[in-house]
């Protein structure tokens, strides 16, 4: 069989292979080289950070598995070089001037576990930007200041996340579906964002509340807005948002109660009047039935007093 498939490691070996026979390499690194400025270890580890660099790096190792190019002044990742690296597992990129990364810039990285883009110039982050990333553990992305959007589907796909940090940018809502929905997520950082607490923002809020042990520095994790809730913390304001955003819905609860109260308080109002009449009506009758001689009080009494007397009389005249 022929070496088809890997049509670019024939040459690449042969490459090393005579440096190596020249000497001018000592590590098995399947390289061309080490690019300028940066230092490139046998642990496939190549160190560019702090070298005023304004581009990405040329000349990378193909089998890089760990790339620095931190603390630069970097302002783009192209797609096309970034992917050749496919062995790639950590990425720290923070400290530059990226901004702005897509779906295609890490299009290939199946590997990269490390991803680092904090302190950049970052805007937004687009639908499935991290989507290709399947090994993907650890995303930090802080201290972007223009950062406001990150696409409710962004995480969407990075199924092995664990940590996530977005601290210290400008977001101030976060859809939070497809973050609840990661199966291995177990930190996340939100401090340091002007979040909004309002409805359309209820559900960060309530999984705050409801997961707090997940958040790094929730009691910093706190709302930007509206005013009358600034500075209060996301995970206190959950629970009353979930009360108040449902209102619209409960006011039916409420007209139903209402109505319901209504129908109790007339009911017992007319069976009360009912009562009050039938009440009446009976004292009349009991009245009527054995106080027909009330009527004709005096002379009842009289005749009833005398009879009495008489009875009294009979008696006794009787036993004596
Ligand atoms: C960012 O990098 C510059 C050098 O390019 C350095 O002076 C500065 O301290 C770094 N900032 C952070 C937050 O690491
Ligand atoms: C943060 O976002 C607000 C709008 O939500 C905007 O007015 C402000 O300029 C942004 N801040 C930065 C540093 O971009
Ligand atoms: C959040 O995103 C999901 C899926 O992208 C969507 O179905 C849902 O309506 C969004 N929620 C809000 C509050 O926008």
């Amino acid at each position: 069989m022929r070496l088809a498939p890997q049509p670019s490691a024939q040459p690449l070996r042969l490459v090393v292979l005579v440096l190596f026979a020249t000497g001018a390499i000592t590590s098995p690194v399947l390289s061309t080289g080490c690019p300028d400025r940066c230092v490139c270890d046998d642990q496939l580890v190549v160190q560019c950070a702090g070298q005023h660099l304004t581009a990405f790096p040329v000349n990378l190792p193909l089998a890089t598995r760990q790339l620095i190019i931190s603390n630069n002044r970097i302002v783009e990742l192209p797609p096309l070089a970034l992917n050749y690296l496919s062995d790639l597992v950590y990425l720290d990129c923070s400290n530059n001037s990226l901004t702005e990364v897509s779906e295609s810039t890490f299009g290939n990285l199946r590997k990269l576990a490390y991803l680092d883009l904090s302190f950049n110039t970052l805007t937004r982050i687009e639908d499935r930007t991290f989507g290709p990333l399947a090994s993907l553990v650890m995303l930090r992305m802080t201290d972007n200041p223009g950062l406001s959007e990150i696409h409710s589907d962004a995480f969407a796909e990075t199924a092995a996340l664990q940590v996530l940090d977005v601290s210290r940018n400008n977001l101030t809502v976060l859809n939070v579906t497809s973050l609840i929905a990661l199966p291995a997520l177990r930190s996340l950082g939100l401090s340091g964002n002007p979040w909004r607490c309002e409805c359309d923002n209820e559900d960060l809020c309530l999984w705050v509340h409801l997961e707090g042990f997940k958040f790094q520095d929730e009691g910093q994790t706190v709302c930007g807005s509206p005013a009358d809730a600034q500075g209060r913390r996301l995970g206190e304001v959950g629970v009353q948002l979930r009360a108040l955003c449902h209102q619209t819905l409960g006011s039916w609860d409420y007209l139903f109660f209402v109505a319901i109260g209504f129908v109790i308080f007339a009911a017992g109002t007319v069976s009360a009047w009912v009562m009050g009449v039938v009440m009446v009506l009976y004292e009349r009758y009991i009245k009527k039935k054995d106080g027909q001689p009330d009527e004709e009080e005096g002379p009842g009494d009289k005749g009833r007093s005398s009879r009495a007397r008489g009875d009294h009389g009979n008696g006794r005249s009787h036993t004596v």
